[in-house]
């Protein structure tokens, strides 16, 4: 099916367009009542997201909400260790939590590299909606975790701010946290693949937790094995999907990111637009707005966005936030920026 708005896959393969595409992290959710209306119906965060009906509508609002150039599929990062044999709970106010971990080569021995048909097919369905339901609207994004965010949660066991049970495994124990690293990095690559086989038209991958390493590690235990995905993604012979890495605090290794296989690099905001763009030439970039500038007055989320084109330019940028959009956000600050992106934005 052809797509009435390809802006932002147009932008991510490198071609000059009439404006910067935008669509924000995290768009999907609390922040809309109608999200957590169909929450609320489903019972749990994890019964709506392997609904693929309500996945798919979910999926669908933001893009209805706040007129963004594309919607991300509903689902979460934490599917993966699930199908690889580690179920995980969403507990309210507290997020994430595993009842078991992985953190030995025998805790390793019961897990399994997932097959994304038997395993994540809630998923594969969502995308198959989904694309239905948009009757080619916007394109739609697929995503995974980077291998070593996926390795922070399963061996952690929940959200933490240092992590310091993962990075501890990463000194004491480097061949279980390699052999970990890698069958994670082969569920992803399946599953990747199998939503771009479902129809996903371009890829994301997170690694919301890059900033807690040093470069060296960061060069050890995160980029390797995103490498091996974008390089068996980007092989993938039947279709040209585009790839995004979004690394959240790697400021200290964009230029390394920035030489992968991937077409897109992702940006917080602590990493400046002048310096990024030297450091990364030749890849189009995606960012990076505070997300906290949101809670900020119309006029000033204007400037902000101003700042922003100040510094990335035009072309070769896709407008986003720097990270998820908080669920305390006033929609119509969203919709402002957004606004915003679309009238600044113009060549
Ligand atoms: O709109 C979208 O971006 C699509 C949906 C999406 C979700 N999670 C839904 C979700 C995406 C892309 C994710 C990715 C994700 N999940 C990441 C990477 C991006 C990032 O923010 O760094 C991470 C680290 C996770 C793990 C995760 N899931 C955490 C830490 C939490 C709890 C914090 C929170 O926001 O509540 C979740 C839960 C989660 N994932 C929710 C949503 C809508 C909230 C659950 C609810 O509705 O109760």
């Amino acid at each position: 099916m052809t797509l009435q708005n390809d802006l932002l896959l147009r932008t991510a393969r490198g071609e000059l367009t009439e404006r910067a595409p935008v669509w924000m992290m995290r768009q999907a959710g609390r922040v809309l009542p109608e999200y957590r209306a169909v929450r609320e119906q489903a019972g749990s965060f994890i019964t709506l997201a392997k609904t693929p009906e309500l996945a798919a509508e979910v999926t669908i609002q933001p893009v209805d909400a706040f007129g963004v150039d594309a919607a991300i599929i509903f689902s979460d990062i934490l599917v993966i260790p699930e199908a690889m044999g580690l179920p995980y709970e969403m507990v309210e106010s507290r997020g994430p939590v595993f009842p078991e971990t992985v953190r030995t080569m025998d805790d390793l021995k019961r897990l399994r590299v997932a097959d994304a048909e038997s395993d994540l097919g809630y998923v594969l369905d969502a995308i198959k909606l989904t694309k239905k339901e948009l009757n080619g609207r916007v394109p739609l994004i697929g995503f995974a975790g980077a291998p070593f965010t996926i390795f922070c949660y399963m061996t952690e066991g929940k959200g933490s701010k240092t992590f310091s049970v993962a990075k501890k495994l990463l000194y004491t124990d480097p061949d279980f946290a390699h052999a970990l690293l890698q069958q994670i990095t082969d569920s992803t690559i399946g599953y990747l693949q199998a939503q771009i086989q479902a129809g996903a038209d371009l890829v994301q991958i997170f690694d919301s937790w890059a900033g807690i390493l040093s470069p060296e590690q960061y060069r050890t235990f995160s980029l390797p094995y995103i490498k091996q995905i974008c390089d068996l993604i980007t092989g993938t012979p039947d279709r040209e999907v585009p790839i995004t890495v979004f690394a959240k605090g790697a400021f200290f290794a964009r230029q390394e990111i920035g030489q992968l296989s991937c077409d897109v690099v992702g940006l917080d905001w602590n990493m400046d637009p002048h310096e990024s763009r030297q450091l990364i030439p030749d890849r189009v970039l995606q960012g990076n707005l505070d997300p906290c500038v949101l809670y900020a007055d119309f006029a000033q989320i204007r400037a902000e966005v101003k700042r922003m084109f100040d510094g990335f330019g035009h072309q070769h940028y896709i407008a986003n936030l720097g990270h998820g959009i908080y669920p305390d956000t006033d929609r119509d600050k969203a919709r402002c920026f957004v606004d915003a992106v679309k009238e600044l934005g113009a060549v």
